[in-house]
This record gives C-alpha cells, structure tokens and sequence, in this order.
C-alpha cells in the first residue's frame, strides 16, 4: 500500500509551494518594470529605446532620454500601462503589426511631447525652461526657442526627441548654432 503523506507533510508542501509562486510573482512584478523588460519581452522595436536608455554619452543624439534617466526616471514614469494598452501592444506584437520609421523606432506617439505633457506636476516648469533659454547655445540673446514669433505653431515634438535625434525648428529659416547633438530642422 502507498503510503500516504501525514496531513502535516501536505499542508508544509502546500505552504511551500505557495511561497514559491508568491515570490515569483513579486520577482516577475519588478523586473516588469525596469526598461529591460521592455525589450526582453518585446524585442525589436524597443530595444532601441532600451539601449539609448542606458548609453552613457549625452553627446548622442538620444540625449533626452539620458537625461530623463539620470534624473531616476523609468519608461514606466512616463508611459502608462493600463490593461487595455497593454492588450493592444500584446495584438501588435503578436501580428508583427508595429509601424517603424527609417531608424527603427515606433511611429511617434502625438499625445507625448506637447506642452501638458512636459509641463505636468512635478516635472518641467515652463517659466524656467524660458528664462533659461535665451540666447542658447552661444546665440543672439533675443533668441530663445521657447518664446518667439513662433510659439503657439510649434510644440515641443517639433524640436525635442526623447529617444532620436533633437533639431532646431528654427533653424529652417535662421542662421543659429546648434547645441551639441542636434540638427537643423530640413526644409
Ligand atoms: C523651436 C525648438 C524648440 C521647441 C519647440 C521646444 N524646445 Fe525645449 N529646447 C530647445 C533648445 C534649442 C534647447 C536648449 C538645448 C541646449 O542648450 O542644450 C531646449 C531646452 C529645453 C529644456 C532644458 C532647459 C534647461 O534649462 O536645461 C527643457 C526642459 C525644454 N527645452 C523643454 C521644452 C518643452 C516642455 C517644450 C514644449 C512646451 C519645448 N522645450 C519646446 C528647443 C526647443
Ligand atoms: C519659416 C521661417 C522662420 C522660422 C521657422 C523661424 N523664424 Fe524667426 N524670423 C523669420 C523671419 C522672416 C523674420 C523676420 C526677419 C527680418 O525681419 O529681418 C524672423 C525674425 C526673428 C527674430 C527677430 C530677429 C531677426 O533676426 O530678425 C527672432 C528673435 C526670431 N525670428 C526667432 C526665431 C526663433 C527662436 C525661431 C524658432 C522657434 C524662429 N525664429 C523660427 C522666419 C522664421
């Protein structure tokens, strides 16, 4: 005859296996939220971003993301991840349905990289931002890409790129320098 475990030896090995799935659970929660995850998971696209993510040369032309790193910023600080996105990431991935630019990074995402956004509570404080930017870049005091005959035509997408390259809207039309990293907006 078999024999059968005490009640005591079942319950111990219920208690244990328990705690095994607990701290998978709790080890698979963290992990899936560090910008390795991203790319593990999901592969290409996001290994772009992932790799700009931990670069160490700000001189590159994904500096934005560098710096949002540095100041102890995560991807997930910054996109959200509610059920119903991810179930459509999932989609997209599943049928290889991702639209990439030249570079191999995702279409942008309009909603990011507007004003609201970068301006939200707790992050970038526009009147310093403009105080700060006057004659930028070794320029002309009366320039500042934040506030000009242009403002209200453009957004912050139309210069900053967190993850590529940054460029000068205004220097479709100006003679400027450029600070290190960036490029002319083309015409
Ligand atoms: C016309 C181009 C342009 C637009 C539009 C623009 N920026 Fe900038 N931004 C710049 C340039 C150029 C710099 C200076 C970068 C440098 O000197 O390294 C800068 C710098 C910054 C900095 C760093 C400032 C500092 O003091 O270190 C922040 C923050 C910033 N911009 C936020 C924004 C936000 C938010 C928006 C949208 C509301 C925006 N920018 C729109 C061109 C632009
Ligand atoms: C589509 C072309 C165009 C763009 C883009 C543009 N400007 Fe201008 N800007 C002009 C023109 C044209 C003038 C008038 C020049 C004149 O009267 O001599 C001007 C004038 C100026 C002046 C007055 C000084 C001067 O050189 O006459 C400043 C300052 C200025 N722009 C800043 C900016 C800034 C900052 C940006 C980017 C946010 C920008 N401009 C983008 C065309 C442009």
């Amino acid at each position: 005859m078999r024999k059968r475990l005490s009640k005591n030896k079942r319950l111990t090995i219920a208690v244990a296996a328990v705690a095994v799935v607990a701290v998978a659970a709790v080890g698979f929660g963290v992990w899936s939220t560090t910008p390795a995850f991203c790319s593990a998971l999901c592969h290409s696209p996001l290994a772009n971003y992932v790799d700009g993510y931990y670069q160490t040369d700000l001189s590159q032309t994904s500096a934005g993301i560098r710096v949002h790193a540095n100041a102890g910023l995560d991807c997930l600080s910054r996109h959200s991840r509610s059920t119903a996105r991810q179930l459509g990431e999932a989609a997209h991935w599943a049928t290889d349905g991702y639209q990439v630019d030249e570079n191999g990074f995702l279409v942008k995402d309009e909603t990011l990289l507007t004003k609201e956004f970068c301006t939200q509570s707790g992050c970038h404080t526009w009147e310093a931002v403009v105080d700060g930017t006057w004659g930028f870049a070794g320029n002309d005091e009366e320039f500042n890409p934040h506030a000009s005959h242009q403002d209200g035509s453009v957004t912050c997408g139309d210069c900053h790129s967190i993850h590529q390259q940054n460029e000068l809207y205004c220097a479709k039309c100006h003679d400027l320098n450029l600070p290190e990293g960036w490029v002319a907006t083309s015409e």
